[in-house]
């Protein structure tokens, strides 16, 4: 007997069999829709995390006003995982973590605040701790058991495999887990990620580590607060709701920069909509520290819900104009001196997107005062490693230009 075979009458099957091995694509969590902020152990304390660390840096959170100010996740870094148990488990450090992971998670629950952990889309951490790979969902199965809250994902012991693919793994295992988890790729910028992982996680670094430096003359040193600010320039429109660059942790209150250099970090993170992770130890900060991270007027630059990455608007020199627009139709300003000398730095109107006859009023975000109405320009004096940042309202009565 002679079978035809009709292409039109297999369609639907085709669409079916479509349907039920499509690959779980999209993000979707419906997660980070102004950047994360928290508190991450790296910068500070690198593989020296233990469950006391985390319980008193929750303690200091709020104790700090840190929460208060929308600091919410705390999350263990590298080097609290040491193997896997004959089931393929991962198990944490059983001295520095003696109660568990489980009973961790809940004690930051009861903070009122979120628990973040750290893994490896290789086999292995950057600190040769277990990884990943060919893991995935069993690990995310057991971090939603855990109460986990955001995973860090790093990228070392890689090997050849394709980062996007690699990474694509996680999310799906993380969703089938069935608990919202932030998903923070660490891939270092290396294969772009801006241009794949907006489906993939909900920030991803653009850079490799920074360390607590302004500058590094060498590339060997690692990357100042400036190289940084140089590497994320141009990538403002890969970040919106839901998908961030990352510039890398904070180094606020590490020591190595002066107040006033610290400041400028922290100004150009929150106009560069970055995720702000507090990485000093936030149990002992001095009040200059506090201050800096708890700054209400620039943190709500930086979690503003339009979602807009500042850009560099000039740069002359030593000197440099930044600008991030704001959901009310207002901008914030960084006036940026990289340079040795305090020197005067003017905005024009017209260089954010204002026409120059607006009147505008102008705010000075860290001293908190107001210094007037203004047409056309301002200018301030920028102390050496420093940066004043400016919130441009148009007055009531004039109407901004986007
Ligand atoms: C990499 C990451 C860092 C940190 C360390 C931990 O270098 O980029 O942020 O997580 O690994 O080993």
């Amino acid at each position: 007997m002679k079978t035809t075979f009709s292409f039109r009458a297999t369609l639907p099957f085709l669409g079916l069999l479509a349907l039920t091995t499509q690959p779980l694509c999209a993000l979707d969590n419906g997660l980070a829709r102004t950047p994360p902020m928290g508190w991450n152990s790296w910068n500070k304390f690198g593989c020296n995390v233990s469950d006391d660390l985390i319980r008193s840096t929750a303690d200091a959170m709020v104790s700090s006003g840190l929460k208060d100010a929308g600091y919410e996740y705390v999350v263990i870094d590298d080097c609290w995982q040491v193997s896997r148990d004959d089931h393929g488990n991962i198990v944490p450090d059983p001295q520095r973590f003696p109660s568990g992971i489980k009973a961790l998670a809940d004690y930051v629950h009861s903070k009122g605040l979120k628990f973040g952990i750290y893994s490896d889309a290789g086999t292995g951490t950057c600190q040769n701790r277990p990884g990943g790979r060919g893991y995935e969902f069993q690990d995310a199965r057991q971090y939603a058991d855990w109460g986990v809250d955001y995973l860090k994902y790093d990228w070392c012991n890689h090997s050849t495999q394709n980062s996007e693919a690699s990474y694509s793994i996680m999310r799906d295992a993380l969703k089938k887990s069935g608990r919202p988890i932030v998903f923070s790729l660490c891939e270092w910028g290396s294969t772009k990620p801006w241009l794949w992982a907006k489906d993939v996680g909900n920030l991803w670094r653009a850079t490799g580590d920074i360390t607590d430096k302004w500058s590094t003359a060498r590339k060997d040193d690692g990357l100042g607060v400036v190289q940084i600010l140089d590497q994320v320039d141009g990538l403002e429109s890969y970040a919106g709701p839901g998908h961030w660059n990352d510039p890398d942790m904070l180094e606020v209150g590490n020591g190595g920069l002066s107040d006033t250099e610290a400041r400028a970090h922290f100004s150009l993170w929150c106009i560069l909509a970055a995720p702000l992770m507090a990485g000093n130890d936030i149990r002992s900060m001095s009040a200059a520290t506090k201050a800096i991270l708890t700054n209400k007027e620039l943190i709500a630059v930086d979690q503003d819900p339009l979602g807009i990455q500042g850009r560099r608007v000039r740069r002359d020199g030593d000197l440099e104009v930044w600008s991030k627009q704001l959901s009310d139709g207002g901008r914030a300003v960084a006036l940026l001196n990289r340079g040795e000398s305090p020197s005067k730095i003017s905005v024009s109107w017209t260089e954010i997107g204002y026409p120059e006859s607006l009147s505008s009023s102008v705010r000075d975000l860290w001293s908190g005062k107001n210094v007037g109405v203004k047409k056309g320009s301002y200018s301030a004096t920028v102390p050496s490693h420093g940066a004043v940042v400016l919130r441009i309202m148009p007055a009531s009565g004039s109407t901004p230009t986007s």
